[in-house]
């Protein structure tokens, strides 16, 4: 097989110095800790990090070093055993458990298989005592993609393991691009798309038709499946290079899953991986592993275990914690008022990149502005700012001349729900938004119902209560908090329970969000509510009729971003445009992602048990004392395990079958073009005219512009005319590359918030 070297032909600095790994990477290692050439699998990850123990600590490892170093840990059956019996009880509080096992036909047919977790659960649990785990990753493997093939972003558990030691990359992003937006598109490497449009490279780039000798639509759908969202499109386009996911900084899920980004990280990538591309040339990858943890005097997979695994007591962790971590750095590109790559600058700006406000600066584009919003916020002090940004801008935007307005959701993994109702209020001030919901009725949440409503009523409901009566009478639990599908109060915690049978599976009757309530600016993390309460003054027709505002997603967006989604479409009936997708000319989805419509960390529903007994002694006989006293599910988890606690359902359904279960197509499907990967205007430019313009072109089902017909495939890219404004972007872009890690920790909360 024939190698080049690709990065000294595509010319262009960005990728090279991306690179996380030396050019020596393929020379044999040198022994230089004085102790001869290490052998040991995880010695030979200390020794490339440390080299000869200067000052220089490389924590971008050759992805087979980490491999063999990670596959040396020996599989520890006892706390494996322990581990499946602590999660059990969590699984109970995923909404859709029940129905993952049995979903409706069409979601099978096109979104995704059934799965039973529980019957997972207990395959691993009798693979463990029949031995069959040849170390602690093939466990932690099992154990988390069992739970990532339920394809709910709010629903995971990511091992120690899998997560915590190393994660993965390759070091060359893609793109999936149609070259005119008609043709069907083709995967590129990101360079040359850069260097197709700074129209200085010597060659012409060429799609990539194979990876390791797999057609390449294949190995992308097949890598795309251990992505965390449902649909099948969202999840292909989350393998690329996207703006709006760059947008993110380190939130976000990086230069896309297929150079480590967002769930890319997780899923081991090989020592290699190599493209071949249609004009019938190759190009070798050497992939790699990060770390942020210490390798110092480690040799073996047990002296790895002995200190980054904490399998049942926490010693483990407690000693690993009192050394100092090896800090990764990170690009601050999340600070506020930093232009994201590729985005002009905001007419208003938002805090951390999270909202801003643009106008379109093209002729032919002066009514139509932008409201960007790729996340609704998990960080208390961007709450205010973010919601104010919305009220700011719309006033701005008309004040200006706008009459359109794009609503980019691109990458919007969610956030703090009430911003989701906050901002369809500050748009549609006469509707009252719906949002009913419902969690599973099991026994834990009777019980800490009952004890929780019992704490919470002997408490007059005041905002001057104190911060202990605040977080009950605020929850769920207590039955005050809430109110009917018919705006009504509750009466009691046993009418709120229900239980309602639906489906096969029992629910708690349906409640809604009393968005006058006087605790809702704690539940909103410090905001109140436009249209209620303190801002009922808040009213008045739409700001911008429906038809002249349109939805644009990547299929990207889950959680909060569906509860807003959910109300601008089927309330106010505004349409959908969806970006990418598969090589083919099918309609798809705008929602791709958790359409569950909260979150709860396991640490959250662990509390509630404890204090469920603190306020109810007697409950200390009760599965709330057996089921939640267990530290180990935190211990042996890389970030906070979490379960989807409430279904979202639609009005006037009577079918009991929650949003995450339907299959919706968007009302118009619009190819990535290379210059939409550089430049967002483009692609706002593309939407506006799909959506209002005459030369508009739906890829299929739209309702507006000429249809045109799409057979061809793009198979290289032919260089055109850059434009001043690109240029700009394009350097940014190029900064960013530069300064990206690629770690993709997730700093983001939200109680309706997808990781990614
Ligand atoms: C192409 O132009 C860009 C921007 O000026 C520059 O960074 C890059 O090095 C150039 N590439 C080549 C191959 O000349
Ligand atoms: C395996 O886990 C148990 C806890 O379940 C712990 O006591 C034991 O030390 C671990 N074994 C090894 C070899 O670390
Ligand atoms: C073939 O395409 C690849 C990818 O665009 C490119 O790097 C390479 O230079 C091309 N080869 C030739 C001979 O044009
Ligand atoms: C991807 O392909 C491999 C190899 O054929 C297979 O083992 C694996 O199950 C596939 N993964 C998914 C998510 O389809
Ligand atoms: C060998 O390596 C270990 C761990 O790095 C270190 O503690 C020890 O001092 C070394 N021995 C020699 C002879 O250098
Ligand atoms: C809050 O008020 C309740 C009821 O008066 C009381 O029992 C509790 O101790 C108070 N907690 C704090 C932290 O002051
Ligand atoms: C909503 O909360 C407000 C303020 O606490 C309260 O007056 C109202 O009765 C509640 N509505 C319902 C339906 O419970
Ligand atoms: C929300 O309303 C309350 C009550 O009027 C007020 O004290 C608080 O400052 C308001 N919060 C914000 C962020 O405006
Ligand atoms: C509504 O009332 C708030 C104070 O509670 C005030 O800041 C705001 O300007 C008012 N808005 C309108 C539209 O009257
Ligand atoms: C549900 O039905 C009511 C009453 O007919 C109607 O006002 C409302 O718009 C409907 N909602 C949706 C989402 O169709
Ligand atoms: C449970 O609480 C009761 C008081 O309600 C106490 O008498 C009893 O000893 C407790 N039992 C346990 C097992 O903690």
């Amino acid at each position: 097989m024939k190698t080049y070297t690709f990065l000294a032909l595509a010319g262009l600095t960005t990728l090279a110095t991306a690179t996380p790994i030396s050019p020596s990477r393929t020379q044999p290692l040198q022994a230089r800790q004085g102790n001869g050439t290490a052998t040991a699998p995880c010695a030979k990850v200390s020794q490339y990090m440390y080299g000869d123990g200067t000052t220089v600590v490389k924590q971008q490892i050759p992805a087979d070093i980490a491999w063999a170093c990670l596959s040396d840990v020996p599989f520890n059956a006892s706390s494996a055993k322990a581990l499946i019996k602590s999660i059990r009880p969590y699984m109970d509080w995923q909404s859709t458990i029940d129905v993952l096992k049995n979903p409706p036909a069409e979601y099978v047919e096109k979104v995704q298989p059934a799965i039973d977790i529980i019957g997972g659960l207990d395959k691993i649990d009798a693979d463990i005592d029949a031995g069959s785990f040849k170390n602690e990753y093939d466990f932690g493997w099992n154990l988390y993609t069992l739970i990532q093939s339920a394809h709910d972003g709010h629903f995971a558990y990511i091992p120690d393991s899998v997560g915590a030691i190393f994660t993965w990359g390759r070091p060359v992003p893609l793109v999936s691009v149609s070259e005119d937006g008609s043709k069907l598109p083709a995967v590129f490497t990101f360079d040359d798309v850069l260097g197709m449009q700074f129209k200085n490279i010597s060659y012409t780039p060429s799609a990539v038709v194979k990876i390791d000798g797999t057609e390449i639509t294949e190995y992308m759908e097949n890598l795309s499946q251990y992505g965390s969202l449902q649909d099948r499109d969202a999840l292909y386009n989350n393998l690329f290079y996207e703006l709006a996911q760059v947008s993110l900084g380190i939130s976000g899920s990086g230069t896309g899953m297929f150079s480590g980004g967002g769930r890319g990280r997780y899923v081991y990538p090989g020592v290699s991986t190599t493209l071949k591309f249609a004009n019938g040339s190759e190009y070798t990858m050497q992939n790699y592993a990060r770390t942020t943890i210490s390798f110092r005097n480690m040799a073996t997979g047990e002296d790895l275990a002995a200190k980054w695994f904490s399998w049942g007591t926490g010693e483990a962790q407690a000693q690993a914690e009192s050394e100092t971590p090896e800090t990764i750095s990170i690009a601050d590109t999340d600070a506020a008022g930093a232009a994201a790559p590729g985005y002009p600058a905001p007419v208003v700006a938002g805090p951390q990149n999270l909202i801003n406000g643009f106008y379109v600066d093209a002729p032919g584009y002066e009514d139509v502005a932008v409201l960007q919003v790729p996340n609704f916020v998990g960080s208390t002090a961007a709450e205010v700012p973010f919601q104010r940004l919305t009220r700011d801008f719309i006033p701005k935007a008309l004040a200006d001349g706008k009459t359109k307005l794009i609503i980019d959701l691109q990458a919007n993994g969610g956030g703090t729900i009430l911003q989701g109702y906050d901002m369809f209020k500050q748009l549609f001030p006469e509707l009252d938004p719906y949002g009913a919901n419902r969690y599973r009725a099991t026994e834990a949440a009777d019980l800490i119902g009952q004890s929780y409503s019992a704490y919470a009523s002997q408490f007059e409901r005041v905002s001057s209560v104190n911060s202990t009566v605040l977080q009950a009478q605020a929850s769920y639990f207590d039955y005050h908090n809430d109110m009917t599908v018919d705006e009504k109060p509750f009466s009691s915690w046993e009418e709120k329970f229900g239980p309602q049978e639906a489906n096969g599976d029992k629910y708690t009757t349906l409640n809604r969000w009393n968005l006058s309530d006087v605790h809702i600016s704690y539940s909103s993390g410090g905001i109140n509510i436009t249209g209620y309460g303190p801002l009922a003054n808040v009213t008045g027709p739409a700001k911008f009729k429906p038809e002249n505002i349109v939805i644009v997603t990547d299929g990207y967006c889950a959680s909060t971003c569906t509860i807003f989604s959910e109300l601008m479409t089927q309330q106010a009936g505004v349409k959908t445009i969806a970006m990418g997708g598969r090589s083919n000319k099918n309609k798809i989805q705008a929602i791709g992602g958790v359409k569950g419509v909260n979150n709860y960390q396991f640490g959250y529903i662990q509390q509630l048990a404890q204090y469920a007994i603190r306020y109810t002694p007697s409950l200390n006989t009760s599965i709330l004392k057996t089921d939640y006293y267990s530290d180990l599910p935190y211990n042996r988890a890389t970030i906070s395990p979490g379960v989807n606690v409430r279904d979202g359902l639609r009005q006037n359904d009577t079918s009991g079958v929650a949003l995450q279960f339907k299959y919706e197509e968007a009302n118009c499907r619009l190819y990535y073009t290379p210059e939409m990967t550089v430049d967002i205007t483009s692609l706002w430019k593309a939407a506006a005219d799909a959506q209002w313009g005459n030369s508009g072109k739906c890829v299929s089902g739209g309702n507006y512009g000429q249809k045109r017909e799409a057979h061809e495939v793009t198979a290289n890219l032919r260089p055109r005319r850059i434009q001043v404004s690109q240029a700009t972007a394009l350097k940014k872009v190029q900064a960013f590359e530069n300064s990206f890690s690629l770690e993709t920790e997730c700093k983001m909360t939200g109680d309706g918030f997808m990781h990614p």
